[in-house]
C-alpha cells in the first residue's frame, strides 16, 4: 500500500532537501575526497514513528534517500559507496517489516536503473544472496548485469550481510586453498585476506558513517574499517541529504590520518 504513494513521496523528498549555503562545496570537492564511504543507514523506523507513521514509511523514505545520496556521492567523485540495507540479524524483526524490506530493493532497482546508467554507476549486492527471496535474487542479477559494464562509482548494497559471516567464509576459502595445496600458510597476507572478502577490489573504507545517534558498528565491514575515519551523526537516515554528506566529508578532510605513524 505504501508503494502507491511513490510520486508524492518523491516530491516531498526533493522539496525538503536542505539548501544551506554555508558549506563551501566547491572547496570541499578540491580537497582529498574519501575514496570509499560506507554508511549504516539507521533511524528510518524512529523517523517515521516520530511523524506518527508506520516504520515501513520510514524505510520507503530511506530507500528514496539512497537514490539521492548515491547520486550526490557519484557527482562528488567518491569511487565506492557501501550501504548497509539489511543485516544477517535483521531477520529477527516482525515478519511484515522483513517482507517489506525484501520487496523494497526490487522497486529500488527498477526505479534507479535509468539514473545508474546515466551516472555510469556500477551496482553490486554483497551478502548471502542465496538466502534472499527468489524474486529478489532475480532482480539482483538483472541490475548487476545491466550496470556491470559501468565504469563510474561502485555502489555496493549490503543485503543479508554480516561481517563475521564474511570473515568465516574468507577463512574457509583460504583454509581450503592451503589444504588442497594451492597456497602455503606463509603466503597468507592481508592482501590475500582482502582478496577473499566480498569487498575484493574496492579501495579501503576511508570514511564510515552511522546515522541516527547510535555509536556502534553492528557487524559491518569489521576488517575493512581498520583505518577508517568514523563519523556518527544524530540525523536520521531519511534526513541525511546532500549537505549532510558534504559535512561528513568536510569533517573527514579535517581529520589527521596517521595510519599508526607519526607526522
Ligand atoms: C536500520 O534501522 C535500518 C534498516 C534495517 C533498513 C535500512 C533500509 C533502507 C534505508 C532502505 C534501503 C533500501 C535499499 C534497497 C537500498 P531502522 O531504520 O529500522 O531504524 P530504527 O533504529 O529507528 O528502528
Amino acid at each position: 500500500m505504501l508503494f502507491k504513494k511513490k510520486s508524492k513521496l518523491k516530491n516531498k523528498t526533493a522539496s525538503t532537501t536542505p539548501t544551506t549555503t554555508s558549506l563551501d562545496k566547491a572547496h570541499i570537492r578540491t580537497q582529498p575526497i574519501p575514496r570509499h564511504v560506507a554508511i549504516i543507514l539507521d533511524g528510518n523506523g524512529r523517523w517515521a514513528q516520530e511523524r506518527g507513521k508506520p516504520r515501513m514509511f520510514g524505510h520507503q523514505e530511506g530507500m528514496i534517500n539512497v537514490k539521492h545520496v548515491a547520486a550526490v556521492a557519484s557527482k562528488m567523485g567518491i569511487e565506492a559507496m557501501t550501504l548497509y540495507a539489511f543485516s544477517t540479524e535483521n531477520w529477527k524483526r516482525a515478519a511484515d517489516e522483513v517482507a517489506f524490506l525484501m520487496k523494497l530493493p526490487i522497486r529500488f532497482f527498477d526505479e534507479f536503473a535509468p539514473v545508474l546508467m546515466e551516472l555510469n554507476i556500477k551496482m553490486e549486492i554483497i551478502g548471502k544472496k542465496s538466502e534472499l527471496p527468489k524474486e529478489l535474487q532475480k532482480a539482483i542479477m538483472r541490475i548487476e548485469e545491466m550496470t556491470g559494464g559501468n565504469t563510474g562509482m561502485r555502489l555496493m548494497i549490503a543485503l543479508n550481510y554480516g561481517s563475521q559471516d564474511e570473515i568465516i567464509s574468507m577463512v574457509a576459502q583460504v583454509a581450503t586453498k592451503v589444504k588442497t595445496g594451492q597456497m602455503n600458510i606463509d603466503d597468507i597476507t592481508s592482501t590475500v585476506i582482502e582478496d577473499h572478502l566480498l569487498t575484493a577490489g574496492l579501495p579501503p573504507v576511508d570514511l564510515m558513517i552511522r546515522t541516527s545517534g547510535e555509536r556502534r558498528i553492528s557487524n559491518f565491514l569489521l576488517w575493512q574499517i581498520a583505518y577508517s575515519e568514523l563519523y556518527f551523526t544524530d540525523t536520521a537516515w531519511p534526513d541525511f541529504k546532500e549537505d549532510a554528506l558534504y559535512e561528513a566529508v568536510a569533517e573527514f578532510q579535517r581529520r589527521d590520518r596517521r595510519f599508526g605513524g607519526i607526522k
